[in-house]
């Protein structure tokens, strides 16, 4: 008896031990990003980095999240919420890696500005469809986002494959075409400072030529931007805004409705419509934070979206501060700081060229530095 008893007061440890050592695991259980290799046809050598939640729907949603230079898949999955929002969501979230040194986009080569062209915009196309193949996932319910120069592929890739995605947010980008060199991953500065100016139909031209004899939707779009970007001028906000709306048929000149502080305090936005709205923050740099659950709502992930949603003001989102040079010449050591993220370097830029602590000033190619 003696034996039995203490043979079952240890088995009852020994299962609650077990216990104790499962319950944390599987609250703390996460899944992790892996890369793909073999997504399919891959011509630009880009990589794929795919984040698929423990608890994934049934025929889940895609959003594919673009990273800025300097950037990499695994660090915008780690920078940005999108992961974290898939786990509550249940959808699958592709992180696509520039191959390119310093790791910008190609979005000025002809191939890259046309469908199936061969060059970055293809290779992430490549990927959502092997996502789709593989995971059973909505085709109807593809979104796409990016930063920066995955803002400039993000206004690309709804260009290129405006079939492919429902809906895009844009944080701080160019319209798709206005980085236009010719070469592959070519920095365009008549672009960048806001010089390539154009009416809203030759935008719209612009757009359609790259995807000759495509004639339904462009996917709907949140244009953000912050009004004292100093990398990508505050007027391709305005460009993107006309781009879009002569693609969609709206007046850029007359929103329908204006909603301050919205969806954060920073910003007001703008709505032209059910298919595009602007959300134009003028004390923020480069770039406006993600809001994350912004976009959610705005692809229809979860309640919430439309135009007349006026948002949370949100007390906790702090706005990268914009490089501001106070020495008068360009920078250089003294009494400036640049944020991360922020410009710090290139041809042509005047502004602060040191990073505040513990960031440093990287080159992503001669007209570009940034403070990571
Ligand atoms: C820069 O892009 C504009 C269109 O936005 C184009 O007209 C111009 O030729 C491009 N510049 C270069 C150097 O390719
Ligand atoms: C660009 O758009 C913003 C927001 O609507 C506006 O405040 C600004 O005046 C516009 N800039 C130009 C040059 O039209």
């Amino acid at each position: 008896m003696k034996f039995l008893s203490v043979f079952s007061t240890s088995l009852l440890a020994l299962c609650q031990l077990a216990a104790a050592e499962e319950a944390p695991q599987r609250l703390a259980k996460r899944a992790s990003l892996q890369q793909v290799n073999g997504f399919g046809s891959n011509p630009s050598g880009a990589k794929m980095f795919i984040y698929v939640p423990n608890n994934v729907a049934a025929k889940p949603a895609v959003v594919v999240a673009i990273h800025h230079c300097q950037g990499t898949g695994t660090s915008y999955y780690q920078s940005t919420p999108y992961a974290r929002l898939a786990d509550q969501h249940g959808f699958i979230v592709i992180y696509p890696e520039s191959p390119y040194s310093g790791t910008c986009w190609d979005v000025s080569s002809t191939a890259t500005l046309t469908h199936n062209g061969g060059a970055n915009s293809n290779s992430i196309a490549n990927m959502v469809t092997y996502t789709l193949g593989k995971y059973g996932a909505d085709a109807s319910r593809v979104y796409v986002t990016g930063s920066s120069s995955g803002a400039m592929m993000t206004n690309v890739m709804a260009a290129t494959y405006p079939d492919m995605f429902a809906a895009g947010s844009v944080y701080n980008g160019v319209p798709a075409g206005c980085f236009y060199t010719g070469t592959v991953n070519g920095w365009n500065s008549t672009c960048s400072q806001g010089n390539s100016r154009a009416t809203p139909e030759q935008w719209a031209a612009t757009v359609r030529k790259m995807y000759p004899g495509y004639a339904g939707a462009y996917p709907r779009l949140q244009i953000y931007h912050g009004g004292s970007d100093t990398t990508l001028y505050p007027q391709n906000y305005n460009e993107t805004i006309k781009e879009w709306a002569g693609v969609d048929g709206y007046n850029y000149q007359a929103p329908t409705q204006t909603l301050d502080r919205t969806p954060i305090q920073q910003c007001t936005k703008y709505v032209f419509g059910d298919r595009l709205q602007g959300i134009y923050c003028p004390s923020i740099g480069h770039t406006v934070p993600v809001q994350g659950e912004e976009d959610l709502k705005w692809f229809g992930i979860i309640g919430g979206g439309g135009g007349s949603n006026p948002g949370t003001p949100a007390t906790t989102t702090t706005a990268a501060p914009t490089a501001s040079p106070t020495n008068g010449n360009g920078g250089g050591s003294g009494g400036c700081a640049a944020a991360q993220w922020a410009q710090c370097g290139g041809q042509g830029y005047t502004g602060c060229k040191t990073c505040a602590s513990p960031f440093t000033c990287k080159a992503s190619n001669e007209w570009y530095s940034q403070c990571v």
